[in-house]
C-alpha cells in the first residue's frame, strides 16, 4: 500500500488563526483526502509551534505564563481546524515533552557529528519572523517580510555549520528534480545555496521559553530548530524506530513561501548532518493576498475563517480557497470574488443539477432514480474528467481537479437543456437522460468529496445511496455504470442558496 505522508507548517500561538493558515490547511486536507480515496496509507500531521520570543511576549502582554497562553491559543487552533473538517491524523504541540526529547536527540547526533560549534553573534533580528537577517537582506532598516524595525542582538551562541553543507544540499538538488516544487522556488532555493551559505546561530542564551539545549542547559534552542523536529518527532523519532522507518522519509512538507529557507535549506542540511535522509519533497506556495498584502497575525488584515463560514459555510469556503487560489503563485482574497465563485459553481452549477435532476425524477418516473446508460456522450466526459482530476490532485493542483470535475457538471447541465427531458413522455429516453445525470452526480461526489466532504456525501444520500463517498475508491468506484437505478431520490432543499452578489462585507 503506497504510503503518503503530509505535514504543514505547525502555526505560532502568538494569535488566532486567519484565512492565510486555513488556506494551507484547506489545500493538506484535500490532498490527504484524495490520497485516501486512492486507499493509500496517509498521515497528515499538523500542529502549534509554541516557543520562541513571539510566543513569550504575546503570553507576557496577555499577563499569562507561556504555557498558559499556549494552551488557550492551540486549542483555538484545534477549534478552528475542527469548524473546517480537517482530517489531520495528529496534532502536535512543542511543549509536549515527547517532542522536547525528539528534538534533544536529532540535535545531539547533529553535535555529536561535530556540526555544532560555540561562537558569538551579533545582528538584525526579526521578532516576527523569529529569525536572523543579514544587514544587506533588510529594507530601509526594516524586515522585508513584516515591514517593521528589527532588533539588534548580540549573544554567545551555538552555531550550526551550515556553511559546509552547500555542495551537499546542490547535490540533493541535483539528483532530486523534484525536492522542491513549483520550479521557480526550487531556483530560489538553489540561488540562495549558490550565493553562499553561512553557520547559523540555533541556541540563545536571552530567553528560557523553550527547548533546553541537553549539553549546556544555560540554553535554549532558538525556535526553528525546535520547530522543524515536529515532523520526525511525531512518527517516533528516537523513540519508535519502526514507526519512523515507516513514514520517513516519504514525506510531503506543505509550506508557504514566507518559510522556504528554513525549509528548502536548513531542514535538508539538519537530516544530513543528523544522519537521516532530507525530506522526499517540499511544496511552497504562494501567500493569500488582502488589497495586496499578505495577511498576517501581525498585521490588522485578518480574515477569519468562522466569519466567512458563518456567511458560505465550511464547504463553500473550502471550495473557495481551493479553487481560486491555485498552489504556487500568490493570490488576492476578495469577498466579491468569492460569493461570484459560490454562485456560478454550486449554487449554479452543482446545487442546480442536483435540484433540477431530483424534480424531474420526481415527476417523470415517481420520484425512482433510473439507471444510466451503458454508452452515452456524458460517460465519455465523466472519464476524461476523472483522468485530469487524478492527475491535478497528485501534482498538487487542487484547482485543476475541481475545473476539470466542474466541466463535467456544466457538460451534464448543457445535456439537459438540450434534451428537455422535462417537456417529454415519460419512457426510456427520459430515464436515460435522467440516469445518466444522476450518475453524473454521483461521480462528482466522489471526485470533488476531498473538497467538500460533507456537502458530496449529502448528494449522494439524496440519490439514494446508502455508503458514503469518504469510503469510496479511486478509480474503482468512479467507473462509469455504478449508480444501479431503483433508488428512492430526494427532494430537498437546495444545497447552496444563491448569494445576493451586493452582500454586505459586514
Ligand atoms: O512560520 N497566505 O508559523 P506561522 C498563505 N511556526 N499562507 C499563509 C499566510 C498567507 N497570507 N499566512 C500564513 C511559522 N500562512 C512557523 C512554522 S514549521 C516547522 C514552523 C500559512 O504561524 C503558510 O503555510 O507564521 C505559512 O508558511 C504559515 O502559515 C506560517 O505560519
Ligand atoms: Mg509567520
Amino acid at each position: 500500500m503506497p504510503r503518503f505522508y503530509l505535514t504543514t507548517p505547525i502555526y505560532y500561538v502568538n494569535d488566532i488563526p486567519h484565512l492565510g493558515h486555513a488556506y494551507t490547511m484547506v489545500n493538506a486536507d484535500a490532498i490527504s483526502r484524495w490520497h485516501r480515496l486512492l486507499g493509500d496509507d496517509v498521515l497528515f500531521l499538523t500542529g502549534t509551534d509554541e516557543h520562541g520570543l513571539k510566543v513569550a511576549r504575546a503570553a507576557e502582554q496577555n499577563g499569562m505564563t507561556p504555557q498558559e497562553w499556549t494552551d488557550r491559543t492551540s486549542r483555538r487552533f484545534v477549534e478552528a481546524w475542527e469548524q473546517l473538517e480537517m482530517s489531520n491524523d495528529r496534532f502536535i504541540r512543542t511543549t509536549d515533552p515527547r517532542h522536547h526529547s525528539a528534538v534533544a536527540e536529532l540535535l545531539s547526533r547533529i553535535h555529536d557529528n561535530g556540526y555544532i560549534h560555540l561562537d558569538s553573534y551579533r545582528g538584525p533580528y526579526c521578532v516576527g519572523c523569529e529569525a536572523y537577517y543579514g544587514p544587506d537582506e533588510l529594507v530601509d532598516g526594516c524586515c522585508p517580510v513584516h515591514g517593521v524595525p528589527v532588533d539588534e542582538v548580540e549573544e554567545e551562541n551555538y552555531f550550526f555549520a551550515l556553511s559546509r553543507f552547500g555542495d551537499r544540499l546542490l547535490e540533493w538538488y541535483e539528483t532530486n528534480p523534484n525536492a522542491v516544487m513549483p520550479e521557480s522556488k526550487r531556483n530560489e532555493a538553489i540561488g540562495f545555496i549558490r550565493g553562499g551559505l553561512k553557520d547559523i546561530s540555533i541556541t540563545r542564551t536571552s530567553i528560557d521559553w523553550g527547548v533546553k539545549v541537553p549539553w549546556d542547559p544555560a540554553h535554549v534552542f532558538y525556535v526553528w530548530y525546535d520547530a522543524l523536529v515536529n515532523y520526525v518527532t511525531a512518527i517516533g523519532f528516537g523513540s519508535d524506530d519502526s514507526n519512523f522507518a515507516h513514514w520517513w522519509p516519504a514525506v510531503h512538507h506543505l509550506i508557504g513561501k514566507d518559510i522556504l529557507r528554513f525549509h528548502c535549506v536548513w531542514w535538508p542540511a539538519m537530516c544530513m548532518a543528523a544522519g537521516i535522509d532530507p525530506p522526499k519533497s517540499i511544496f511552497v506556495h504562494g501567500w493569500l493576498l488582502v488589497g495586496g498584502e499578505k495577511m498576517a497575525k501581525s498585521k490588522l488584515n485578518q480574515v477569519h475563517p468562522a466569519e466567512l463560514v458563518s456567511e458560505i459555510g465550511v464547504d463553500a469556503l473550502r471550495y473557495h480557497l481551493l479553487r481560486d487560489t491555485p498552489l504556487g503563485p500568490d493570490g488576492d482574497f476578495s469577498y466579491e470574488g468569492m460569493i461570484a465563485r459560490y454562485n456560478s459553481d454550486l449554487a449554479n452549477n452543482l446545487g442546480n443539477l442536483a435540484s433540477r435532476v431530483a424534480a424531474v425524477v420526481a415527476g417523470k418516473c415517481g420520484g425512482i432514480g433510473p439507471a444510466p446508460r451503458r454508452e452515452s456522450r456524458l460517460a465519455l466526459e465523466a472519464e476524461v474528467a476523472c483522468d485530469a482530476a487524478q492527475r491535478a490532485w497528485e501534482s498538487f493542483a487542487p484547482h485543476e481537479a475541481l475545473e476539470a470535475t466542474w466541466k463535467l457538471l456544466r457538460e451534464t447541465n448543457a445535456e439537459l437543456e438540450t434534451s428537455e427531458p422535462w417537456k417529454k413522455e415519460p419512457g426510456a429516453e427520459v430515464n436515460g437522460v435522467l440516469g445518466d445525470a444522476l450518475e453524473v452526480l454521483r461521480i462528482v461526489g466522489l471526485l470533488a468529496s476531498p473538497a467538500m466532504p460533507s456537502t458530496c456525501t449529502e448528494l449522494w444520500r439524496r440519490i439514494g445511496l446508502r455508503a458514503s463517498p469518504l469510503d469510496a475508491r479511486f478509480p474503482r468506484d468512479a467507473a462509469w455504470g455504478g449508480y444501479p437505478g431503483g433508488l428512492v431520490v430526494e427532494r430537498g432543499s437546495p444545497l447552496f442558496p444563491r448569494k445576493q452578489a451586493a452582500s454586505s462585507q459586514g
